[in-house]
């Protein structure tokens, strides 16, 4: 980390485990429990949009009364000790800003903005509950949540800045990450054949462990503000 110019940290849903947050493919995740081809598809909008909405509810919530744990401000004081910094994230939860990172680059979107489907005007939706479902644009168009759906590209310019990120970078850190959603599954790889030091945080063994040059199982909240410490 030291002899480090760059760095990119890339998280997943582990990293917010510990505030509460369950993960999707873990023994608690939400995908054991919900079907995702019926709340996470424009499909499954189209046909049901009220269940859609009712379910990221039910996630805001979630995630309103929780706070950001100690591998979220491990990150945030990372940011400043390097020359370039990049945080990818595949999380929607906002807990990284809530925790005071700014550099962020998120792939999948964010739980606390809407779009319309008419217009795409991209707007702020910073309350759980919405007065009316489907809630509607100034333009008189359907909003949706500004997150990125099975089957849906992910927004280019915020690709191609992980992408350069995980291309430029000299260490990459991958945390709470499950390794198994592209495109983000294969940015430790992209930055390991550009000669980046990788290093991998996860309780458990993923896809990418044996070829990682450290893997270290533990959790984020213990490992990285240990990590930081030491630096
Ligand atoms: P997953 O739920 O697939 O994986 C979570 C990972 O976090 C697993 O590898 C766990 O072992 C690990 N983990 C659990 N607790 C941890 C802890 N305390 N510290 C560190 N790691 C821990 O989540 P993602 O990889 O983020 O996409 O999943 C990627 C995408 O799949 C999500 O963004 C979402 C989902 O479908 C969409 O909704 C489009």
């Amino acid at each position: 980390m030291r002899s480090s110019r760059f760095l990119t940290v890339l998280t997943g849903a582990g990293i917010s485990a510990e505030s509460g947050v369950p993960t999707f493919r873990g023994k608690d995740g939400l995908w054991r429990k919900f079907n995702p081809q019926e709340l996470a598809t424009m499909d499954a909008f189209m046909r049901n949009p009220r269940l859609v909405w009712e379910w990221y509810e039910y996630r805001r919530k979630l995630i309103q009364d929780v706070q950001p744990n100690p591998a979220h401000y491990a990150i945030k004081d990372l940011e400043d000790g390097f020359e370039e910094f990049l945080l990818v994230t595949q999380n929607i939860d906002g807990l990284h800003q809530r925790a005071g990172s700014r550099k962020i680059a998120e792939l999948h979107g964010n739980i606390w903005r809407n779009r319309c489907l008419r217009c795409g005007r991209i707007s702020d939706h910073k309350e759980v509950y919405l007065r009316e479902i489907p809630p509607k644009c100034a333009c008189g168009g359907t909003l949706r949540p500004d997150v990125v759906w099975f089957g849906e590209a992910l927004p280019q310019e915020i690709l191609s800045q992980a992408l350069q990120a995980a291309q430029s970078c000299n260490l990459l850190l991958s945390v709470g990450a499950s390794a198994l959603v592209q495109p983000a599954a294969s940015l430790p790889l992209l930055a390991l054949r550009n000669g980046a030091f990788v290093v991998e945080i996860n309780p458990e063994p993923t896809p990418i462990s044996e070829r990682v040059n450290e893997s270290i199982r533990g959790k984020a909240g213990d490992v990285l503000p240990r990590l930081v410490k030491r630096q």
